[in-house]
């Protein structure tokens, strides 16, 4: 028996000793303040608790170790100094998806109460075993600043009260909740006589299932139910564009990579499911699998998918005459670069619940990027019309473009389905990062001209995407990369086509910058070499091709509202004075457009004069999307933002799409604007108190954008667009010493919010451009573990200045441009082009090799 004191309270513990201390806090205490992000590698720091008066990670922590222990969670930290440093952390922005922010709260109070008032580099030391995906840590670090002076001085810090109009620092929507550990994210939900699965997923990329024997992990005591695929109801195949993706892979059929699923086990407790997993037997006829992405689009190559051909799709995009400007062009550069699979890393592994219902439907609790979606494929699985799934969104722990694609959720609801109980399915790290979808890698030949008065003149691009195993939204990415491959610039002559191909690789989906980022890696490159042939000034040289009002984007659609060359401007002092500095563009799309519909709708009920309930379909993952509906409704109403409050919901039938490509700001902020009016108007003769249970509905849609080679007059291949200009400076040994990030976003509706975002997204830019890979080797992964996938941490982040620009959008509410992505599409691009003016050597691969 191993005793201790958890929380000033003495326990005793009988159980299995090798339990992680996090287990046992998470699955028998029921504590959830501690977060499980990394499920026992020791890479994240979710789950830092106090032992003895040290910070230590729980999920490495064997109860074995405990013995007379003194542990203390957030919910036994003294309510002074939780409320200082977990208000200090909203205060400063600190909070974004805030799945991490426990973790660094509990750490701040160890770090205080030994060291009162720590300098910066004593805080990102103590930091080094946390990650944070989203905030790129400055914030985080001011919080511990504030912390530490506000406890220094006893001051008690009361959250930050704003009108909640736009351009308010209004504090981030929950943030306080989810600070101390109380707001909880799917995994930390439990439910009376709830069951765990846990899936068994394929060994071989490439292999035809010959036969999979579930006998010895059904009779396993505690388990309730092994499904294969021959027990989906409905359909096998699902997607979010084609319906190409197996739930589960069955006899007789071929696997097409390492995420596979071959069955889903469910049992009393999660340790069960997994174990009986193991008990799973599979025969499997092992085939060589399609791993390089040129040999696939060989006509001798297999078939990824049988019957279909390896290159899903090829954009092209011409306009002018590129080969006669290339070859006539007073300068031309051009390379063959090569960008890396990464992976997105959010904190918050995938999870879901699924609880059947009376009318034999399904309620899934998703933490994905588009609950309408997850409907949709869901009632496709279970063969029940879409009104009989309910799905609700709970807030999540980061996305990134990773959390599109029905994941878990279409397991867990058929597990639900099938077994008449409640289901929660939550994976592991290792899972997680097998499973869905990567930043693409794409190979680019890229060759760019310019005449003898430093004007471009011609582009030429051969890109192709290793899409890997499934579509996902892969063709999407490539259309980008067509789309945006003359970056921030206007270029009149351009040959350019991006090929979609099929592997056994691990699939490529969205992923923050969904393809601009990669393309203006290369034209970045190219535009610096052309400077240094011709002797051109390379700041001159962009401000003098930058894009403006009523050029063409590459697609041909010309613009208006562009803030490229005021961001230039923003960045020149700097740029020009440092002695290393590379300095790139960028523009990024806002909405799906091409001919599709960007819409949204919403509602607001007046539940009570002091509740006034806003819902929409757009997934809350950090970046702040309530917040902008919120805000947007205090702006128009003059309404106070304490008696809001922000719902997701399939059950008020407002149909959205998913939260991608930088949208969900614009649309959700005109569609609230449409429903304020008639709020605003019954507000000038009426109380809130006399509206109490009116609903105000408003929407917007774009609807008239193009298809790509439609024969149209106009083209307007996107509603709006964001623009960018960074600069990377050097230190005097080559190393990254400073980032300035110069946005447009239109209109700031939160400069708190928006410095967030961006200071995150150039963490993130950071690390594809100098860290971050997640390679593969014959369609297996060379490593699993989230310490592998190079993040940068507190320590590694140099300092990121961030300039917001506003030059007014004529499509976005009040102005504004989608900043959700943009942020790091130009930044590898400007490390880039900063360690060539280091060391003279021209890098054409990421991540960037350094000190070669
Ligand atoms: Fe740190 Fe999201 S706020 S991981």
């Amino acid at each position: 028996m191993i005793q201790f004191y958890l929380n000033d309270k003495k326990r005793q513990y009988t159980g299995n000793e090798d339990l992680s201390l996090l287990n046992y806090l998470r699955l028998e205490a029921g504590i959830t303040s501690a977060k499980d992000g990394c499920s026992g590698q020791a890479a994240c720091g979710a789950c830092t608790v106090e032992i003895n008066g040290k910070a230590k990670l729980a999920c490495v922590t064997k109860m074995k170790t405990l013995e007379n222990a003194k542990i203390f969670t957030l919910e036994g930290v003294p309510e002074n100094i939780r409320k200082t440093i977990g208000t200090a952390f909203v205060n400063a922005g600190a909070v974004q998806c805030g799945f991490c922010t426990p973790g660094f709260v509990m750490r701040t109070k160890v770090l205080l109460q030994n060291k009162p008032t720590p300098t910066l580099s004593e805080i990102q030391k103590v930091l080094k075993p946390h990650l944070c995906r989203c905030t790129g840590y400055k914030k985080i670090e001011d919080a511990i600043q504030l912390s530490a002076n506000a406890l220094e001085k006893k001051q008690e810090l009361q959250i930050n009260k704003t009108s909640g109009k736009i351009g308010q620092a209004q504090p981030k929507y929950e943030a306080y909740e989810t600070a101390i550990g109380k707001k909880k994210f799917v995994g930390d939900m439990f439910f009376d006589k709830m069951l765990f699965s846990a899936l068994k997923l394929t060994d071989h990329p490439r292999a035809r299932i010959k036969e999979i024997d579930i006998s010895a992990a059904q009779n396993l005591a505690g388990v309730v139910a092994v499904y294969t695929a021959k027990d989906i109801p409905g359909e096998q195949k699902i997607g979010l564009i084609f319906k190409d993706w197996s739930l589960m892979i069955g006899e007789g059929e071929i696997t097409h990579y390492i995420g596979d699923v071959l069955a889903g086990v469910i049992a009393e407790t999660e340790a069960i499911a997994r174990q009986a997993t193991r008990l799973i037997k599979v025969k499997y006829e092992i085939q060589s699998p399609v791993s390089n992405v040129f040999e696939a689009m060989r006509d001798d190559a297999p078939q990824v998918h049988v019957g279909r051909s390896n290159t899903l799709e090829t954009t092209r995009v011409h306009r002018g005459d590129a080969e006669k400007f290339l070859q006539k062009a007073a300068y031309t550069a051009e390379g063959n670069f090569e960008t890396q699979r990464i992976e997105h890393a959010f904190l918050e592994v995938e999870a879901a619940i699924a609880r059947p219902q009376k009318n034999g439907g399904i309620e899934l609790l998703s933490q994905s990027q588009g609950v309408y979606e997850d409907r949709r494929q869901i009632a496709l699985i279970l063969a029940l019309p879409e009104d009989m799934v309910r799905v609700t969104l709970v807030p999540n722990g980061g996305g990134f473009g990773g959390k599109e694609d029905l994941s878990v959720q279409g397991h867990v609801a058929l597990h639900a389905f099938l077994s008449g109980r409640d289901v929660k399915l939550n994976l592991t790290r290792d899972e997680s990062i097998r499973m869905h979808p990567k930043r693409h890698p794409i190979f680019m030949k890229m060759k760019l001209a310019a005449d003898e008065n430093g004007k471009l003149t011609a582009l030429h691009l051969r890109a192709v995407g290793d899409t890997g195993a499934y579509a996902s939204v892969g063709t999407k990415v490539l259309e980008r990369v067509a789309g945006h491959a003359t970056g921030g610039y206007y270029v009149p002559n351009i040959d350019l086509e991006a090929k979609t191909v099929y592997t056994n690789n691990i699939p490529s989906g969205a992923m923050r910058g969904f393809g601009a980022n990669q393309v203006a890696f290369a034209l970045e490159t190219c535009i610096d070499e052309i400077c240094e042939k011709a002797g051109f000034d390379r700041w001159e040289f962009r401000y003098k091709n930058a894009l403006e009002d009523g050029l063409k984007t590459a697609t041909g659609q010309v613009l208006q509202g562009v803030g490229i060359k005021a961001s230039l401007l923003a960045v020149k002092d700097a740029f020009r004075q440092a002695h290393y500095a590379g300095l790139a563009c960028a523009i990024k799309n806002s909405g799906v457009g091409n001919g599709m519909a960007d819409f949204s709708d919403v509602k607001i009920e007046i539940i009570s004069p002091e509740r006034v309930l806003i819902q929409h379909g757009w997934t809350e993952m950090g970046q702040g999307v309530h917040n902008m509906a919120l805000q947007t409704l205090c702006e128009e109403t003059g309404l106070s933002p304490e008696i809001m409050e922000v719902k997701v919901d399939t059950k008020a039938q407002i149909k959205t799409g998913m939260t991608t490509s930088s949208r969900a700001t614009a649309l959700v902020g005109n569609a609230v604007i449409d429903a304020a009016k008639k709020l605003v108007k019954d507000l000038k003769n009426s109380t809130l108190e006399q509206l109490v249970g009116k609903i105000y509905a408003g929407s917007y849609l774009c609807d008239w954008t193009t298809k790509p080679g439609a024969d149209v007059p106009e083209i307007i291949t996107h509603y709006s667009y964001g623009y960018a200009a960074q600069v990377c400076i050097l230190d005097e040994t080559g190393k990254p010493e400073k980032i300035i990030a110069a946005h447009d976003a239109g209109k700031i509706m939160n400069p708190m919010l928006f410095e967030g975002q961006i200071q995150g997204a150039v963490h993130m830019g950071l690390g594809y451009a100098i860290s971050e890979n997640l390679p593969m080797e014959n369609s297996q992964l060379k490593s699993s573990r989230l310490r592998d996938c190079g993040v940068l941490r507190a320590h590694q982040t140099p300092d990121i200045e961030v300039i917001g620009i506003e030059v007014k959008d004529p499509v976005g509410p009040y102005g504004a441009k989608g900043i959700g992505e943009i942020g790091l599409v130009p930044t590898a691009a400007a490390v880039a082009n900063a360690f060539y003016q280091f060391d003279k050597i021209r890098r054409y691969k990421l991540p960037l090799e350094v000190g070669s």
